[in-house]
């Protein structure tokens, strides 16, 4: 087989290299990728949705898996099937679940998904006034893709305005405003063939810059899974409460549904309320979760293309806990400096993956090229001892100034 992952970020670097591994690949082609996925794939420097079918039709891919968003949302799995082509991911119909945040907050209405009290807006004064009446805690969302970074959490009625002022300055805004939940949030991935579903153990995000979940949002700064916050119970509400009316409600709108649905889900006091719709793998929760199987990826993605996910039946490394720490370039998620230096040591402790996402070749060794730079992976006994392992890694990495969270994982820590 030949396989196309389409992406540059870690996640992409995650999915090359499992699927690398396989003994059934013959080769891994990745568009664009990024300079530290050399030794797991061949780069083509496409990104472009038109030049990507036209490149999987003369490379004779067997399968392309597509890892952003915005690919999904400009229709390449569409195109791609209308090929012939096999591909992991959802048309543009499903991908719009992501691309507007309005549309998925009416999808769980209509639909009977618990998800917080929210009004949409495309004009800023509408939005003053409803941010008079309900005030602060709120949170401000920009409707459309925003790598993760359209999501404010303003906790004075001040901060939430100059947002919304500056999200309405732009053409066609929308704006999404939705009530403010505590409770410890969950990273679900749900497989789907459009028929099966499939539910991956639960990862669990850090989702803003700083220690203690302080400071803008961030693409995701380190994930650890899988999370033990569920008892069994609390899974059968999160598969009764929140999977099955989203699965329930992709047939009845007539989405043939082929991927991965990525449910950003915040466990409250009453119970599980969905936040978000993904329609990809999580940014660190990929780098996170594939390391935890036992077993070959390829069948998955085979699976889900060919509608057999049932007879899918993944084994996860037992006894065995992941954990990820991002290092990211000085001053990300603002502006960044591109081209400084990372060295990253070539021996490492077993069980321990560096996963590139914004690095560049430069002479003999690697620069930054973006803002998350670098995820590194543990495998341990327990989620004190991933961690550590995790730092013990990201501390032989030489990136000055990287900004890394230091608690990644402490919320399950006692
Ligand atoms: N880790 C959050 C995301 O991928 O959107």
């Amino acid at each position: 087989m030949k396989v196309l992952v389409v992406g540059s970020g870690g996640r992409e670097h995650a999915l090359a290299h499992f699927l690398a591994q396989d003994v059934h690949v013959r080769e891994v082609l990745v568009a664009p990728g990024n300079a530290g996925m050399a030794n797991d794939a061949r780069r083509v420097p496409y990104d472009d949705p038109r030049d990507l079918v036209t490149l999987a039709a003369s490379e004779r891919i067997d399968l392309t898996v597509i890892g952003p968003e915005a690919p999904l949302a400009a229709g390449l799995a569409d195109e791609l099937r209308a090929q012939g082509i096999a591909v992991f991911g959802p048309g543009r119909d499903g991908a719009r679940l992501e691309s507007s945040k309005a549309y998925a907050k009416d999808f769980m209405q209509r639909h009977g998904v618990p998800t917080a009290r929210y009004a949409t807006f495309t004009n800023l004064a509408a939005a003053l006034d409803y941010l008079r009446e309900v005030g602060t805690p709120i949170v401000v969302k920009d409707s459309y893709l925003a790598a993760g970074k359209g999501v404010t959490i303003a906790h004075a009625p001040e901060e939430a305005e100059r947002v919304l002022r500056e999200l309405f300055q732009r053409e066609n805004a929308e704006v999404v405003l939705e009530a403010f939940l505590e409770g410890q949030e969950l990273s679900v991935h749900v497989l789907t063939d459009g028929v099966h579903a499939l539910t991956l153990p639960l990862a669990q995000d850090h989702k803003q810059v700083g220690e203690g979940d302080v400071g803008p949002m961030t693409g995701g700064m380190g994930a650890v899974a899988p999370v033990p916050l569920l008892n069994e119970r609390d899974q059968a509400r999160l598969e009764d409460e929140i999977i099955a009316p989203v699965l329930r409600g992709l047939a009845a709108d007539e989405i043939d549904y082929r991927g991965v649905l990525f449910l950003g889900v915040m466990w409250t006091a009453e119970g599980p309320q969905l936040l978000e719709i993904n329609v990809r793998f999580g940014d660190p929760e990929t780098q996170t979760l594939l390391p935890l199987l036992d077993g070959c990826l390829l069948p998955m993605f085979e699976a889900v293309e060919h509608r057999t996910l049932d007879a899918w039946h993944p084994v996860w490394k037992s006894g065995t806990v992941a954990a990820t720490v991002v290092l990211a370039a000085p001053g990300y998620p603002g502006a960044y400096e591109k081209g400084l230096p990372v060295r990253i040591p070539d021996a490492r402790e077993s069980d321990t993956w560096v996963f590139h996402a914004g690095t560049s070749r430069h002479d003999d060794g690697f620069v930054t090229s973006g803002g998350r730079v670098l995820a590194v992976t543990a495998l341990d006994g327990d989620l004190a001892r991933a961690v550590a392992k995790a730092y013990r890694e990201v501390d032989r990495i030489d990136l000055p100034g990287a900004v890394v969270r230091r608690d990644i994982g402490g919320r399950l820590l006692p």
